[in-house]
């Protein structure tokens, strides 16, 4: 399995990243509700304007599991405020048979000042999606993306970043915990309970075994 980190326009990634977070996050996450077409416009919109970036774990062509990051969450909308056309034409179906979204889609565009009410402001730095597949879980793969995420953010000079996800993703909040994630507080958005955390980046363990003598 490969590990590697793009940050400019590439389009057979943020292709594959959007065919997986529909399935991995299909059941649960607001905007999948717009379609693999909105998501794939979504990811090669981000990485073309540099507004966040991808840690994708491969094996051959196979994307196993993905980090979408970004120095700054809260700027991430801009790619849909950017492309008013295109971004609405993928929405509209979607807004017409189910108008709430309409209004949901509205908050989450003030997501970013929510979340700043109940974290910590200084946590411009986010984790904003994780997704692995199914048939490769519980092996680690998870805990991986999250260390390489932090190595780039120590070589951005990020010292502490956040993440939200739903309430009732029972797994998904264990899997956070259990990765040193500290809970901040939680908020009502767009139809659902979200916990926000923090996580300190903190600098790396010293290997190599440092000999001091007989002190
Ligand atoms: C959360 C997720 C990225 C973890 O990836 P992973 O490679 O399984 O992570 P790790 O192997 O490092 O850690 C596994 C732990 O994650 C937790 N976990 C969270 N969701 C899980 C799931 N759907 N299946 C298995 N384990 C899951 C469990 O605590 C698990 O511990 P266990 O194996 O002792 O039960 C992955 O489960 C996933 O893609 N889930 C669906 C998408 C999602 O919920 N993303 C987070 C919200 S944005």
């Amino acid at each position: 399995m490969t590990l590697r980190v793009v940050r400019s326009a590439d389009g057979v990634l943020a292709r594959r990243a959007a065919g997986l977070h529909l399935r991995a996050l299909g059941y649960s996450s607001f905007i999948t509700l717009f379609g693999e077409e909105f998501l794939f416009e979504l990811y090669r919109s981000l990485l073309e304007d540099g507004l966040g970036f991808l840690l994708a774990a491969e094996e051959g062509d196979r994307l196993e599991g993905f980090i979408l990051g970004s120095l700054e969450g809260s700027r991430l909308n801009q790619a849909i405020f950017r492309r008013p056309l295109r971004f609405g034409l993928l929405m509209l179906p979607t807004m017409l048979g189910r108008p709430s979204t309409i209004f949901h889609a509205l908050q989450i565009a003030l997501y970013g000042k929510r979340a700043d009410r109940v974290g910590d402001p200084s946590a411009k730095a986010e984790l904003v999606v994780i997704a692995v597949e199914e048939s490769t879980r519980s092996k680690g793969l998870g805990a991986r993306l999250v260390a390489e995420l932090e190595r780039v953010f120590r070589e951005s000079g990020v010292s502490r970043y956040k993440v939200t996800c739903h309430e009732d993703m029972t797994r998904a909040n264990a899997f956070y915990r259990k990765n040193g994630f500290e809970l901040r507080g939680a908020f009502p958005l767009a139809g659902f309970v979200w916990n926000l955390y923090t996580k300190d980046v903190r600098s790396p363990p010293l290997t190599g075994g440092l000999d001091l003598g007989p002190l």
